[in-house]
């Protein structure tokens, strides 16, 4: 392919490094995935079953997704529209599946104006940490701090607000430089934190009950349902099937090898969800609290530590401001796609791009906003008996989460792995001989295969 139907593909424009890369995608894959939301919804599903479908769907549907994305977006080197747009021609398939690139900027959409919502909660709690609030606070205090914060729309929009701005501004200036700075930093900061707060949770007394209750798989406790929250929790932690990949892949240099690279991003990542449930859950039942809380879980959790501990003021604030920025680089790498998008095919400026795709993004937030009080028994799919109880919140995170994100995946996985054209596929994606078989077999097989069955089960 000419370098022209690649404009991303210019010297000046790539990644600076491979570490680059990982940098920034292992900055889009860590976020509030790992620390806020992986927690809650493994303690909803009853625990280990849940973590171990979890893990599976890492490896086996995560990973070759990853690779097959990443390569996708290097081959097309534009924005995920155009990229799909262009190599339905090149690699001389249907054009349906263009709706791959289609899915990517819509679910991205989406996806940030909930993202940013949970966002804000991370700013509100640097400060309450900062000021001393958690210092000697008990479990119903705490517990008082959040509902009282969900309680109240204004707090709540203008903190998604102020998230939101922040995000707009880094992407309007262009995202590689001082992404690249910052993640390479803070990144390895935050996983220490972890480490250390796994440690504390050590000494609290529930270690060995927190430990079996994320490891030892009860399968009585797992639902359908919850089967395919493990896969959509799987796309979404990794950030695939929704086009960011594909736009960070795009300024991919091609000596890089995507398969090493994918692998990389996929421990790091599975490493920090898993520190951060072994952080949680000890204090969790060493406090009497519910692991199935829901979204709360951390802000409830967390707290009481920082409240007893000795410095727990400091450690706190610094937590919260590593959580913060971990929302901030998977923030950013969602805003990439619909900015990319506006750019090439509106001829709109990066800057307006940014400011355009960020307001409409922010409004969409507010019925997130809303969900967690005025709109807290909004149920709008509610005669279904399957949405029975889901607020405007929770339909947009299973709709992406759930839905967009484990089908963009397929979709991405027949698309590599059928569609297009063999020859160069081995080099693209750095695997030869025999692993890059066994590679192709899992894309071409295993990884549809397995998204079908949870789908059909859910649906039978
Ligand atoms: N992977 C991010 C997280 O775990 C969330 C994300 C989803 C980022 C979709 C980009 C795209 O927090």
């Amino acid at each position: 392919m000419s370098e022209s139907t690649q404009p991303h593909q210019q010297a000046n424009n790539l990644w600076s490094s491979r570490m680059a890369f990982i940098l920034a995608a292992a900055g889009s894959a860590v976020g509030l995935g790992n620390i806020w939301k992986f927690p809650y919804i493994t303690g909803e599903n009853g625990g280990g079953a849940f973590v171990l479908i979890y893990l599976a769907c890492i490896f086996l549907i995560g990973v070759p997704v990853l690779i097959a994305e990443t390569m996708i977006g290097r081959r097309g080197g534009q924005s995920p529209v155009a990229t799909m747009r262009t190599l339905t021609k090149t690699e001389g398939t249907a054009r349906g599946w263009r709706a791959i690139g289609w899915n990517g900027v819509i679910a991205s959409f989406l996806v940030l104006s909930f993202y940013a919502v949970i966002g804000g909660w991370a700013l509100v709690y640097i400060g309450k940490a900062a000021t001393g609030l958690f210092t000697g606070a008990d479990a119903e205090a705490i517990g008082g701090q959040f509902g009282g914060l969900l309680a109240n729309p204004w707090e709540l929009l203008m903190w998604h607000s102020v998230f939101m701005v922040i995000v707009v501004f880094i992407v309007g200036r262009g995202i590689r430089s001082g992404l690249e700075k910052a993640v390479n930093m803070l990144m390895p900061l935050l996983f220490v934190l972890l480490v250390a707060m796994v440690i504390y949770a050590m000494n609290s007394g529930s270690f060995g009950r927190a430990v079996s209750f994320m490891f030892s798989p009860d399968f009585s406790k797992l639902t359908t349902a919850g089967v395919l929250t493990a896969l959509g929790h799987a796309a979404f932690t990794l950030s695939i099937g929704i086009g960011v990949l594909m736009a960070y892949g795009s300024y991919l240099p091609k000596t890089v090898n995507i398969a090493r690279t994918a692998m990389t991003i996929a421990v790091v990542d599975t490493s920090v969800a898993l520190l951060a449930g072994l952080a949680i859950f000890p204090l969790v039942f060493a406090n009497g609290l519910e692991p199935g809380a829901g979204p709360g879980l951390i802000f409830v959790t967390l707290p009481l530590a920082f409240g007893q501990m000795s410095g727990g003021a400091l450690f706190g604030t610094i937590f919260f401001a590593l959580l913060l920025v971990a929302a901030i680089t998977s923030a950013i790498s969602m805003l990439e796609p619909v900015v990319e998008w506006l750019e090439e095919h509106k001829g709109v400026s990066r800057a307006k791009s940014a400011i355009g795709g960020g307001l409409a993004i922010w409004f969409i937030g507010i019925g997130t906003v809303l969900s967690f009080n005025v709109w807290e028994s909004v149920h709008p799919l509610g005669f279904i008996p399957f949405f029975e109880g889901k607020t405007v919140f929770d339909l947009l995170d299973f709709l992406v989460s759930n839905l967009m994100m484990p089908l963009g995946g397929l979709a991405i996985a027949l698309f590599a792995g059928w569609a297009m054209k063999r020859e160069s596929l081995p080099a693209d994606i750095g695997l030869q001989g025999s692993s890059y078989k066994a590679f192709m077999f899992v894309l071409r097989y295993l990884t549809p295969a397995g998204i079908a069955v949870v789908f059909l089960y859910n649906l039978l």
